[in-house]
């Protein structure tokens, strides 16, 4: 994980201490500690960017987190330039980048860095993690023991390998989904920090989000269909989204790109699964229905579900 974002953990590992006897002291060793890393931080960014110079000029603080999560795209050549920020969120900022000479299939690409407090801002986390297995950074589940335990019991180690279990969710699922012939950005290359994507846009727009637009009645119809085939390839690939709504779909030459994936659950083994994606089908009717479509979203999340042959109720069990 990132400096930056061990910066943060450690402000917030010592938030616990709640004594007014102490409050002085420790005010006075974070103030010290965010000074520390912060000149770490920075002075790393500067190492950094005597060999990458990029043309996207951050703000310093934001320049030093960017650098510092970017660097090993950089280095790989998986992209050569920073061109301008897509969109800066709560928990991630998306980044048009000049792809590298490792990423010869496209000449732009998009990259979307995490925020270190990522983890804390999604919440209810543990709704979408009952059943999950957590990934590493190569994808695969973790089955350390030790990696497990410290997962479980959120030390410091374990929030990052949390936090990289989120990010290798979004990687393996747009890869998987990718391949299905889902309408979603093509992924490349994951970093503990960074996934690197196919950019939907071109070099003077990125394309708007359904919410940012109205559309035509038929034009209307017949995304709202390809947003309807595309959750019924997620549900046969055992997926969820989990979040899905007229903000995390893309429009772009007539066509719309599903984004977002960190908080993916299965259909088959998160309990609340039913209740996670009725709620993005409703989302999604919600939106079309202001377009001027009469859509009984009960029934559109139903027939979709039962198709699948998984069973409408919620599906009881522990976490
Ligand atoms: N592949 C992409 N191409 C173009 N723009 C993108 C791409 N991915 C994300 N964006 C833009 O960045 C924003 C944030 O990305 P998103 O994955 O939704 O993260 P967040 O968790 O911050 O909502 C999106 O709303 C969209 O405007
Ligand atoms: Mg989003």
């Amino acid at each position: 994980m990132n400096q930056l974002s061990e910066f943060f953990e450690e402000l917030d590992d010592s938030s616990d201490e709640t004594s007014r006897h102490d409050r002085k002291r420790v005010t006075q060793r974070r103030e010290s500690q965010k000074r520390e890393m912060e000149s770490k931080l920075f002075t790393r960014a500067q190492e950094i960017s005597r060999d990458f110079h990029f043309t996207y000029k951050a703000a310093r603080f934001e320049e030093a987190w960017l650098l510092d999560s970017l660097v090993e795209f950089a280095e790989n050549e998986w992209i050569s330039d920073v061109l301008r920020k897509v969109k800066g969120g709560k928990e991630a900022s998306v980044y048009l980048c000049k792809s590298g000479p490792e990423i010869p299939s496209a000449e732009w690409v998009a990259v979307k860095v995490y925020r270190p407090q990522m983890l804390r801002n999604l919440r209810n986390d543990a709704m979408y993690r009952a059943g999950r297995a957590d990934l590493n950074g190569a994808g695969g589940v973790v089955t350390d023991k030790r990696q497990l335990r410290a997962m479980r019991s959120k030390t410091e180690y374990g929030r990052e390998l949390l936090h990289q279990s989120w990010i290798a969710y979004e990687f393996t699922t747009l890869e998987m989904l990718h391949k299905a012939g889902a309408d979603v950005p093509e992924p490349y290359r994951m970093s503990n920090n960074a996934i690197l994507m196919e950019f939907v846009g071109d070099l003077g727009m990125s394309a708007p989000t359904l919410n940012e637009i109205s559309l035509e009645r038929l034009e209307a119809v017949s995304l709202f269909e390809r947003v309807m085939r595309n959750l019924d390839i997620l549900l046969s690939h055992d997926r969820i989204h989990g979040d899905l709504s007229a903000y995390n779909i893309l429009y772009w030459n007539r066509e719309i790109t599903l984004i977002d994936f960190p908080q993916v659950v299965s259909p088959r083994i998160n309990r609340n699964a039913f209740r996670i994606f009725s709620r993005d089908v409703f989302r999604v009717c919600d939106y079309f229905i202001k377009q001027g479509m009469k859509i009984n979203s009960e029934k559109v999340a139903d027939d979709l579900w039962n198709s699948r042959g998984f069973p409408s109720f919620e599906i009881e069990g522990p976490d």
